[in-house]
């Protein structure tokens, strides 16, 4: 897929979730094949007072992510274009406006997916944001605001007329939040309705539900969100194929790499969060992972984190399981 200039060369690719898909985990998603990852989503009006946090923390990223798009948050030109330029400044290769956040303290202010609601207001919103930048400007819509405002295609049309270089959609309303399955057929519909090229996303959890929704609906590239939270090797075409140890070896070889980037990037406070949320996430599905998981949450440091993580992740070497069972017999 290509949107305006930028060559997106992988099928998948890592969605933005705020708390989640900083620069540590996109760089990990990217090294197992998002060939472009999205920021979170990063406040403008945090951008325009100048919050440090916002336009440090949030909006920082690695020189080796490129090509990346970082995705603002807001209500109206007045922040939006603004804090478009600046992320522009900032070297974003693509601007993404936030148009589905479903979450009530961001839509009751008019950010997020309450842009859906007022189409005409949105359209000049998008328009000054367009000519405000130079680089390619993308949006993230869903399917509505509720089930009798579904309007992804009206969206859609207007934001191809004004110069949106690309659309994701994720198929649910407002309303429904995360709740029940995605609809791929909405997707297929905004495809049929644009000639920009489209993303879809919701519910893909493997690179061959990634094709299915491709063969369904006939997007471009497919973006996974929380398919990929303790699984960044979904990115990965080959990785289905490896054998158990082959795959254990290359778990391995990714985790330590997120651990090094979250030592390297956060401070401790902050870094330890993120550390044990991911490391809880690798261990999902595997044996004894609740008790693990106390232990893990009860730690202070880095230090304590990585031993019980150690520990723990050397006990699931499928090596180890085999000594176990030629013992046994
Ligand atoms: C914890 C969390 C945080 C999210 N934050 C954002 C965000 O900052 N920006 C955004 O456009 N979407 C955000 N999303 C939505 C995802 O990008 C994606 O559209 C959604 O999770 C559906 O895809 P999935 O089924 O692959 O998870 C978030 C989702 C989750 C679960």
């Amino acid at each position: 897929m290509i949107i305006g200039n930028v060559e997106v060369k992988s099928l998948t690719r890592l969605a933005p979730m705020a708390g989640i898909s900083n620069a540590a985990f996109r760089m990990v998603a990217r090294e197992c094949g998002s060939a472009l990852t999205t920021s979170e989503e990063i406040d403008a009006q945090g951008i325009f007072r100048k919050n440090a946090k916002t336009r440090y923390d949030i909006a920082n990223y690695l020189p080796e992510e490129k090509p990346i798009a970082l995705q603002i948050l807001g209500a109206d030109a007045d922040t939006l274009v603004p804090g478009a330029q600046w992320l522009q400044d900032q070297g974003a290769d693509i601007i993404d406006l936030n148009m589905g956040c479903p979450v009530k303290k961001i839509t009751k202010t008019g950010r997020g997916s309450a842009l859906m609601k007022d189409v005409a207001k949105t359209s000049k919103i998008l328009e000054a944001m367009r000519n405000a930048i130079e680089i390619p400007f993308t949006i993230k819509i869903r399917s509505g605001w509720d089930e009798k405002h579904v309007n992804a295609v009206e969206i859609a049309r207007m934001a191809e007329d004004v110069g949106v270089d690309a659309i994701t959609v994720h198929p649910r309303t407002r309303s429904q939040q995360f709740s029940g399955m995605s609809k791929w057929e909405m997707i297929a519909e905004v495809v049929d309705a644009v000639n920009i090229p489209i993303t879809g996303n919701g519910d893909v959890k493997s690179m061959s539900d990634a094709r299915r929704m491709v063969a369904e609906t006939g997007v471009e590239s497919v973006m996974i969100g929380r398919g990929a939270m303790g699984k960044p090797w979904v990115f990965d075409e080959s990785f289905e194929s490896l054998t158990d140890q082959a795959k254990y070896d290359y778990q391995t070889r990714v985790i330590n790499r997120h651990i090094q980037l979250i030592i390297e990037l956060f401070p401790e406070h902050f870094g330890l969060v993120q550390m044990q949320k991911h490391l809880s996430w690798y261990a999902g599905g595997r044996e004894r992972v609740r008790s693990f998981r106390v232990q893990l949450f009860s730690a202070r440091t880095y230090d304590e984190t990585r031993e019980i993580f150690d520990k723990y992740w050397e006990s699931v070497n499928p090596k180890n399981a085999e000594q176990l069972d030629m013992a046994v017999v």
